[in-house]
């Protein structure tokens, strides 16, 4: 496995893979769910590139930048494990050389959810994921589906490329309980993590519901809600269906928690 920090160098580096080649973009802190995103994109591709950046854009001065979860070295075995052909791993100024500052708007599909408690959000990330897309000139890209909103998000911006980019979903990798992996869980004290193991399962309870009487939609959801705050997650930023989905986020003490659901 290849590894680069240098833009120059890694435009060289992969105009040597062969073949078809698929990107799967990463903040680090890798899990599981990050290997499943590898895999999947090998499926579809020769080779593949790994990014790891923590991208100040697409976080707010009151978020948790500082302290997001890094480890380098762990990262790195762990795509060698997965099969990486070359990571990637820009220093800012490789990705922002006049810096920090967003120069990518995001289109309709950032509209509401997520953008309503984070509106600096999407416009962070279509500026990160252009400037790796552009670096690393994929064939293909996978994005997670925990993060629905940012996979609809970054198949507009995908669509309006001159050179067409395809937009893989990846399947969200869960714990025994359920648990949607995340780099954030490890923020969650033992406490909090019994409360956030009951999300997907009153996410699923709500979706039958919505199945059920698709006639009753808005009880049916305001009941979810309820459910979810007597669970004890401390707010719900919302509870909503979109995409054919059921999608939530929620705060317990300063951690939050996005999952969804297929309806
Ligand atoms: O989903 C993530 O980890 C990030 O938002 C991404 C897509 C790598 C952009 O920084």
């Amino acid at each position: 496995m290849k590894v680069t920090s240098r833009k120059s160098e890694l435009l060289r580096m992969r105009h040597a893979l062969p073949g078809k080649v698929g990107l799967v973009p990463t903040m680090g802190a890798l899990h599981a769910g990050h290997v499943s995103l590898v895999d999947t994109v090998r499926r579809r591709a020769d080779c593949v590139i790994a990014t790891i950046f923590v991208n100040p854009t697409q976080f707010a001065p009151h978020e948790d930048f500082e302290k997001y979860p890094r480890g380098m070295e762990a990262d790195l075995a762990a795509f060698e494990q997965a099969g990486v052909d070359l990571v990637y791993t820009p220093a800012a100024s490789e990705i922002y050389p006049d810096g920090p500052k967003v120069t990518v708007r995001a289109g309709p599909a950032a509209r509401g959810l997520e953008s309503l408690s984070r509106p600096h959000f999407f416009d962070g990330v279509c500026t990160v994921v252009s400037a790796l897309f552009d670096h690393t000139e994929p064939d293909v890209a996978v994005f997670g589906e925990k993060d629905f909103q940012q996979l609809k998000v970054i198949e507009e911006i995908a669509a309006t490329r001159d050179t067409p980019i395809e937009i893989v979903p990846g399947e969200t990798v869960r714990d025994a309980h359920g648990l949607a992996l995340s780099s954030r869980n490890s923020y969650l004290s033992p406490r909090e993590l019994e409360t956030a193991r009951s999300l997907n399962r009153l996410l699923l309870r709500t979706a039958g519901e919505l199945r059920a009487d698709p006639g009753n939609a808005a009880q049916s959801v305001a009941t979810g809600m309820q459910a979810l705050r007597n669970a004890g997650f401390d707010d719900v930023d919302y509870l909503e269906v979109r995409w054919s989905r059921l999608l939530a986020a929620v705060t317990l003490g300063p951690t939050r928690l996005i999952d969804n659901v297929p309806l």
